[in-house]
């Protein structure tokens, strides 16, 4: 994994500078917005060599000190090759994760079958510095690069009828050990009210730390959702399905009084077997507040007013 978030001008191949050129008309409003990126990646599996253009954009980014790139993909949730944190590093290679495509369907004018560079191209990459807080009780705070998902979202023209989105990710026990065990009821579906999607901070993520995305972290393709628990940001998704009815998530499913739809990141409300009121940042070593919304109350608080977080955990 390379990170090169400025190119020097000794780096600067006729390719790159082409690339550039290129990306500088594609991208002028971005550009206004930030710095671009040009960076090189060097996907574990599947793809290779792809070269992401993104924008810094610092309007939704945090200023917080970022994880080291090590951590963030060893110390994983990926219960699809196992349960242990290091787990899906050791078995990421086993997964294939090219060709690839995503399913866009459901309560939609415009279903499309994606296929990753399609989906890739759709609008113009972002980084985004979020913090993720798992609901285990650790967060990071990591550059993600993608773009917003409601930008999809509005290529696919919902209906009246879209209340929910709903996310699969991939189901291929062969290539992920993982899915071998019944540890939840495969494949891991999540989901979000409409609104909670097109929110302007609900990413469509391809990388981070400005490469493609490790598979581990949920090549090549997966949602960050940094209001809430980790668990509502999935990873290897193939299909998005706007719906009516609220989805049935696999945690609901699995463990239906612990894990709620909602689950946004909240101290006041306990999981049922531990405090949420403090987490430990991977790299320190004192524990710290967990801030209602993860710190993103500003963006979001109005999304659940009127509504009683305790009984909507
Ligand atoms: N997505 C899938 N498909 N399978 C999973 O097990 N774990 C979730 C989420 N997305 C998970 C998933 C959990 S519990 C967390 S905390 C985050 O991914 C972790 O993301 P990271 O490993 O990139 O930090």
């Amino acid at each position: 994994m390379k990170f090169k978030s400025k190119l020097l001008s000794s780096e600067v191949t006729s390719k790159d500078f082409w690339m550039r050129r290129k990306t500088l008309k594609t991208l002028s409003t971005s550009v206004a917005l930030g710095t671009l990126g040009l960076a090189k990646s060097f996907a574990a599996t599947g793809e290779k060599d792809k070269d992401l253009i993104f924008s810094h954009v610092k309007q939704f980014s945090t200023k917080e000190n970022r994880t080291e790139f090590s951590k963030a993909s060893s110390y994983n949730n990926f219960y699809e090759f196992g349960t242990d944190k290091s787990d899906p590093k050791k078995y990421a290679h086993e997964l294939q994760t090219s060709p690839w495509s995503v399913t866009v369907h459901g309560d939609v004018l415009k279903p499309k079958i994606f296929d990753l560079d399609d989906l890739r191209g759709l609008a113009s990459l972002e980084e985004r510095v979020y913090r993720l807080r798992c609901v285990e009780g650790w967060s990071m705070v990591i550059p993600w690069i993608g773009y917003p998902l409601s930008s999809l979202i509005k290529k696919v023209l919902p209906t009246g009828n879209a209340k929910y989105v709903e996310f699969t990710t991939l189901y291929r026990p062969e290539e992920m050990r993982g899915q071998r065990r019944s540890v939840l009821d495969w494949p891991y579906i999540e989901g979000l009210r409409l609104d909670e999607a097109m929110n302007p901070l609900t990413l469509l993520s391809f990388g981070m730390y400005g490469s493609l995305l490790p598979t581990q972290n949920g090549a090549p393709v997966r949602v960050i959702v940094p209001w809430k628990y980790g668990f509502k940001s999935p990873k290897a998704i193939v299909s998005i399905r706007l719906t009516e009815k609220q989805p049935q998530t696999a945690w609901m499913q699995g463990s239906p009084k612990e894990y709620g739809f909602y689950s946004n990141v909240n101290p006041n409300v306990r999981h049922p077997r531990w405090s949420q009121s403090k987490e430990r940042r991977i790299g320190e070593l004192r524990k710290r507040d967990t801030v209602i919304f993860n710190g993103y109350a500003d963006y979001v608080a109005h999304l659940y007013e009127g509504m009683d977080l305790r009984k909507f955990f």
